[in-house]
């Protein structure tokens, strides 16, 4: 068994049955529950919780107070801002039960939620996404989607590196920050290049 080399800050918990990879960090006072399975070079700021069973892809970056609980799936190279609430419950009750009811909400490679928003439980954030703060998403997000507002609306496009594309009478856009072109086509973002 190859030995896996990440770091777990002495004020934080790994249950048993947990597979942490190479180069991942556990900042401060966070709990990473049983069955959970993160990829390598993910960070975790304070006070952050992952699981029961949650899978998390590589190069994720998880920022101070967020728990991302079971039925909740990350892809690669998310970002998720300090404070926002993923959900699994649908309609909560204290007094019924409802593990078996978790709706499950996946997070596509690359997309970014900011500080503060809410996730509502069920949902797929497409590809490269970007989440305003203090939005609340109850749909699907498309790719390259920018998200704000509560209930969120899309008011945009960005690229790759999470820059608000401007198009020309073609529909088509470049982002000058690494020369990455983009077009609308049947209302969705396709990247060219
Ligand atoms: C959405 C965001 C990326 C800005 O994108 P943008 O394309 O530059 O948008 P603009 O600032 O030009 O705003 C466009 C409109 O959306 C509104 N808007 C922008 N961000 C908003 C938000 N988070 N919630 C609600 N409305 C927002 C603006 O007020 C503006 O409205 P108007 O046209 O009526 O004046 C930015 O505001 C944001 O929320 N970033 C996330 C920051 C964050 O949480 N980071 C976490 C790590 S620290």
């Amino acid at each position: 068994m190859p030995q896996q080399d990440y770091f777990v800050h002495s004020s934080s918990i790994v249950d048993n049955n947990v597979s942490i990879n190479d180069n991942t960090k556990v900042w401060h006072f966070s709990h990473i529950l049983s069955g959970s399975k993160i990829g390598k070079n993910c960070s975790f700021g304070q006070n952050c919780v992952v699981g029961p069973n949650v899978t998390i892809g590589n190069g994720v970056k998880v920022q101070n107070n967020v728990s991302v609980y079971e039925g909740v799936e990350i892809e690669d190279d998310v970002f998720l801002g300090p404070s926002m609430v993923f959900t699994n419950v649908f309609n909560p009750r204290a007094f019924i039960v409802r593990k078996e009811e978790y709706r499950k909400t996946i997070l596509k490679k690359g997309s970014s939620v900011g500080a503060n928003a809410t996730i509502i439980c069920g949902i797929t954030i497409g590809e490269y996404a970007l989440i305003g703060s203090g939005a609340v998403i109850n749909k699907d997000v498309k790719p390259f989607s920018l998200m704000v507002g509560v209930p969120a609306k899309q008011i945009g496009w960005v690229s790759l590196a999470g820059n608000t594309l401007a198009f020309n009478d073609k529909d088509e856009a470049t982002d000058v920050f690494d020369n990455t072109s983009y077009k609308i086509i049947n209302n969705q973002l396709e990247l060219l290049s």
